[in-house]
């Protein structure tokens, strides 16, 4: 009966004998910025129940050690484990203990900073400690375009990306390899040809470009769709809501891919990696394997099936990472990913609305 019970599992394709691939780790919601595009910058808009607890004053805005162990008790070699999150993972007061721990296990550690608490001291830690990969989120390459959407100068975090740079030149490290994450919006694709000139001359491996998502992040999810919630409960709760519609490239494709095309020319002539999304004709839906790949975990314990949050799968103080892995709740939803595809699932989700191809130099 055990034999034939083993057989099925393994013949099941809803059910997964491997840890995901990317464990997103959520270490705080704190944040040092209040960035124009970002849905930490509406907290009150998305997930409200993120904050009641915290609210409550039953639990604090950081992950505590223990929920943390939880987690990577349930990664395995091949985890990729990432530092991110809606907050910045720096604010978390204990997070070089955090990138130990992971490194202690053995395990691949990434992190994406907004990169202005990344004093010199920091990173000559993360090199001791060999970091795997940093990015930084840099969505733009003059000081008036980066302060319009993050609300502060550009140069201490060219500053910073420049000392981690030379001090692992310095040092002969190979890590952390370092990375750029430019958000692209209407209003800063034309400064993609700079950044990639900017990379290169910060000694950075590889630029990435992510266009900001065209209903801000989890909103459109978490608060139900447009037609559900009616246009004025919008209206009423969020006016920049609508400034920022407009600056979705979607909303300007021929621009979008302008602008890349350029900047993957300039890439091949410096010779670094980029990888930028192309809008493609005609509009063909994307695919997502998260709900087989991928698990977020939240500051407080809360499970996800992804970095979208549509799927609550549990919590980490009361159950044990590899049940919710596989539990019924995310079993059943394979299960018609398969039967039915992923838009059938996650209709709302902005990552399938992009009708994008990922167009790379390198
Ligand atoms: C939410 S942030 C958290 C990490 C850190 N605070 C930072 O800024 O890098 C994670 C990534 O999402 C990006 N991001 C923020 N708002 C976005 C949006 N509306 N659409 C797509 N990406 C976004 C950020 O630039 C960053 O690279
Ligand atoms: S993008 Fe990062 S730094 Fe900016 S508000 Fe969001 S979480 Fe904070
Ligand atoms: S389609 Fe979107 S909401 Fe659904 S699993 Fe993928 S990222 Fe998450």
């Amino acid at each position: 009966m055990r034999i034939f019970g083993r057989i099925r599992s393994s013949l099941d394709r809803t059910y997964m004998h491997k840890c995901p691939k990317d464990v997103i780790i959520e270490p705080t919601i704190k944040c040092n910025l209040k960035c124009s595009m970002c849905m930490k910058s509406f907290e009150q808009l998305f997930a409200p129940s993120r904050y009641q607890e915290l609210k409550s004053g039953r639990i604090r805005p950081s992950m505590s050690f223990s929920i943390l162990c939880k987690a990577l008790e349930f990664c395995d070699k091949d985890s990729k484990v990432q530092f991110i999150g809606t907050g910045e993972p720096m604010m978390h007061p204990n997070i070089l203990g955090f990138i130990a721990e992971v490194k202690r296990r053995g395990l691949t550690c990434c992190m994406t900073t907004n990169g202005l608490l990344l004093t010199k001291g920091v990173s000559d830690r993360l090199i001791d400690m060999k970091m795997d990969y940093i990015t930084f989120s840099v969505d733009g390459a003059t000081d008036e375009t980066y302060k319009k959407i993050r609300g502060v100068n550009i140069k201490t975090v060219l500053d910073n990306i420049s000392y981690l740079n030379e001090a692992k030149k310095r040092r002969g490290a190979i890590l952390p390899s370092i990375s750029i994450n430019f958000v692209g919006m209407v209003s800063n694709i034309s400064e993609l040809p700079k950044m990639v000139d900017l990379g290169s001359e910060l000694g950075v491996s590889s630029i990435a470009v992510m266009h900001m998502c065209r209903d801000i992040g989890n909103i459109s999810i978490n608060m139900g769709s447009l037609e559900e919630r009616g246009i004025e409960y919008y209206k009423k709760t969020a006016d920049k809501y609508f400034d920022l519609a407009g600056e979705n490239l979607y909303f300007d494709r021929k621009k979008s891919n302008k602008y890349i095309d350029i900047a993957l020319e300039k890439a091949k002539e410096k010779d670094i990696t980029l990888f930028a999304p192309y809008f493609r004709e005609p509009e063909t839906p994307h695919d997502c394997r998260d709900l087989f790949e991928t698990l977020l975990i939240g500051y407080n314990g809360d499970i996800f099936s992804c970095c979208y949050e549509k799927f609550f799968l549990g919590n980490l103080r009361y159950k044990k990472a590899e049940n919710i892995w596989n539990s019924r709740t995310v079993r059943d939803l394979r299960k018609r990913y398969i039967k039915e595809g992923i838009a059938k699932v996650c209709p709302a989700c902005p990552k399938l609305d992009r009708n994008i191809t990922i167009k790379s130099y390198r």
